[in-house]
């Protein structure tokens, strides 16, 4: 039997970094940030934590599909009002916490994958709408990540779980080691920005010395990201800061 979601615990750890936070699980939805976007839409931009038991049409980066099993999954998105002065590296800074709650091996491919090894753990999908504040958004951070081995077929990228590196967490549990971790590096970030996690970055970057191929054909080899949270690759023309989250990359 699966244990019942911590949702009381999770909101008793985050409400006092995240006043006013909501806890919300959903048995059903098409996707926990296309709620939240719609809500938002809807001028509804208190922070909200919204967990799905299934998502039904889950989204990823560059318009992929996120495909999850609701037995082998936790999808959560948690929607605030941020007002950083630069939103550069905010996935990398949502990526450091969650690995960091998780466990040492999980490492970070810029900008928005978890992996352990070459394997792909999950992921994150940030979105902003106009918040009432003109100087601040509405983010959406949607984290979508495996807990129990699941079928490969399909995937570009062969999938890690979280039991194998911590076999007594099951989704709940991750939840709650996420969460508030999460909900701390949210308000780091806001104040300080990425600077302030780029060595914690770069001690899990994933991708670091290795040869990276970019989706526009250029290769080269990573040499870790700057203060930005801009990628560094040494190519054959020269260094490059890539910085555009439409281009996508993989170890060659
Ligand atoms: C990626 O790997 O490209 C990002 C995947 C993000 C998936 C999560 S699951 C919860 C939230 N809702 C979505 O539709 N997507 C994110």
């Amino acid at each position: 039997m699966t244990s019942p979601w911590p949702l009381e615990s999770v909101w008793e750890k985050a409400e006092p970094l995240l006043p006013g936070l909501t806890v919300e699980l959903l048995p059903s939805i098409d996707s926990t940030n296309s709620e939240l976007m719609r809500r938002a839409r809807n001028g509804q931009h208190d922070p909200v934590l919204l967990v799905a038991e299934q998502q039904t049409a889950g989204r990823g980066r560059l318009g992929r599909e996120w495909r999850s099993d609701p037995t082998a999954s936790l999808t959560f998105s948690l929607g605030l009002v941020l007002a950083p002065r630069d939103w550069w590296g905010l996935s990398l800074a949502v990526g450091v916490a969650i690995a960091g709650a998780l466990h040492p091996d999980v490492h970070l491919k810029w900008p928005n994958d978890l992996w352990v090894g070459d394997a792909k753990l999950g992921g994150i999908l940030i979105e902003t709408a106009p918040a009432a504040d003109r100087q601040a958004r509405y983010a959406i951070v949607g984290v979508g990540l495996n807990i129990r081995p699941r079928a490969a077929e399909g995937l570009s990228t062969p999938p890690a779980w979280v039991q194998q590196l911590r076999p007594e967490l099951d989704a709940g549990a991750a939840l709650l080691a996420i969460v508030p971790a999460l909900a701390a590096t949210l308000n780091r970030f806001q104040a300080e920005g990425f600077g302030s996690f780029q060595h914690a970055f770069a001690r899990r970057d994933a991708l670091k010395g290795r040869e990276v191929r970019l989706s526009d054909g250029r290769t080269g080899v990573a040499q870790g990201v700057d203060g930005q949270g801009a990628l560094l690759v040494h190519t054959a023309a020269g260094p490059v800061a890539i910085t555009s989250s439409e281009v996508s990359v993989r170890p060659a």
